[in-house]
């Protein structure tokens, strides 16, 4: 599966990495994407961020929402720079990365300047020629990819090799992301997918969707979609976004935060088996201090408390 990535990687760019460039793919990418806007993504990236970063994982937020990028205001941070200045030379890639709740790293995106949104090829490329580089120093990125079937969206899921696709029950959000699944296994055949449906009002309702959304793929496109459960509608959640912080952190009791909570230990566990812990060292993200840490314990006791409990399961 990773040296399969690191191909994708390299057709992508349409040459090979020369020797020393290429990254070493001990990290996870998944890219969260949708069909229809306005389905959870955002909320998703940030929070599954900041509850595996409470795990122990390394995560890097990539948000690739190019044109309306806002992970940065949910994650209540201002950078100075974004992934523009980034590709406009003006600043290497690692330096506009900046640190979010928990230690979350966060590439930003740059919010405002559509002409990113469908960025040149060659552009998109060094994009992701660079951000392969990146990843050889966390263990988990997740990529905020915006909505719809553009370019850009399809780049990075294909890149990244393993999507998970955000909908609500709504009629047209499934079909969207019927259609964002379709075309994305059409162009990268091996790309791994997993479903999460949003904004439910009961178990059932959940189940229905992922029932749908599975078979319909199961027998038109011979694919098996991995159902990653479901986030009930939660009044909190809107709530955490008004006050700007994610809502695992604001709300960490919420029936939201409880599910994410949940979603986040299980892609860890499984990114964990797949690495074969320990992990290896030499990250130019810092190690939080044992006294950081400390701060960050006193600070989100709920995660911390299941971070605990989940180390004691821990394969080191
Ligand atoms: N589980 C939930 N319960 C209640 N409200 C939710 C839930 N998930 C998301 N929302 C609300 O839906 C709105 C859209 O969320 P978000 O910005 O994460 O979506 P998005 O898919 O990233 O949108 P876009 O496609 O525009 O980038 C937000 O206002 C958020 O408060
Ligand atoms: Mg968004």
């Amino acid at each position: 599966m990773i040296e399969g990535q690191v191909a994708d990687l390299r057709n992508l760019f349409g040459r090979p990495l020369p020797r020393q460039e290429q990254p070493r793919r001990r990290c996870r990418s998944i890219a969260i994407s949708s069909g229809k806007g306005g389905v959870g993504k955002t909320n998703l990236v940030v929070n599954l961020a900041v509850v595996l970063s409470g795990l122990g994982a390394r995560v890097l937020v990539v948000d690739a929402d190019l044109s309306l990028a806002n992970a940065d205001v949910l994650m209540g941070v201002r950078p100075a720079q974004n992934v523009a200045d980034a590709l406009a030379g003006r600043r290497g890639l690692e330096e506009v990365v900046t640190t979010g709740p928990l230690g979350v790293a966060l590439l930003p995106g740059a919010s405002g300047l559509t002409h990113l949104a469908d960025l040149p090829p060659a552009q998109r490329t060094c994009l992701l020629d660079r951000l392969a580089q990146l990843e050889a120093s966390v263990d988990m990125v997740l990529i905020d990819t915006g909505a719809g079937i553009g370019a850009t969206v399809r780049d990075f899921a294909a890149a990244a090799g393993e999507v998970l696709v955000v909908t609500t029950p709504e009629p047209s959000a499934i079909a969207d992301a019927y259609a964002l699944v379709k075309v994305v296994h059409q162009e990268a055949p091996r790309t791994r997918f997993g479903l999460v449906v949003n904004q439910v009002s009961s178990r059932g309702e959940a189940a229905e969707v992922a029932r749908k959304v599975t078979s319909v793929a199961r027998r038109f496109l011979g694919l098996e979609i991995t159902d990653r459960g479901h986030l009930p509608a939660d009044p909190m959640l809107p709530q955490a976004v008004m006050r700007q912080m994610p809502v695992v952190i604001a709300y960490p009791h919420s029936p939201a935060s409880l599910a994410l909570t949940s979603l986040g230990e299980q892609l860890w566990r499984e990114s964990k088996q797949a690495m074969g812990y320990p992990r290896q060292a030499a990250s130019h993200f810092q190690e939080p201090s044992p006294r950081a840490t400390q701060q960050r314990t006193a600070q989100h006791p709920f995660i911390f408390s299941r971070v605990r409990a989940a180390a004691s399961r821990r394969m080191l």
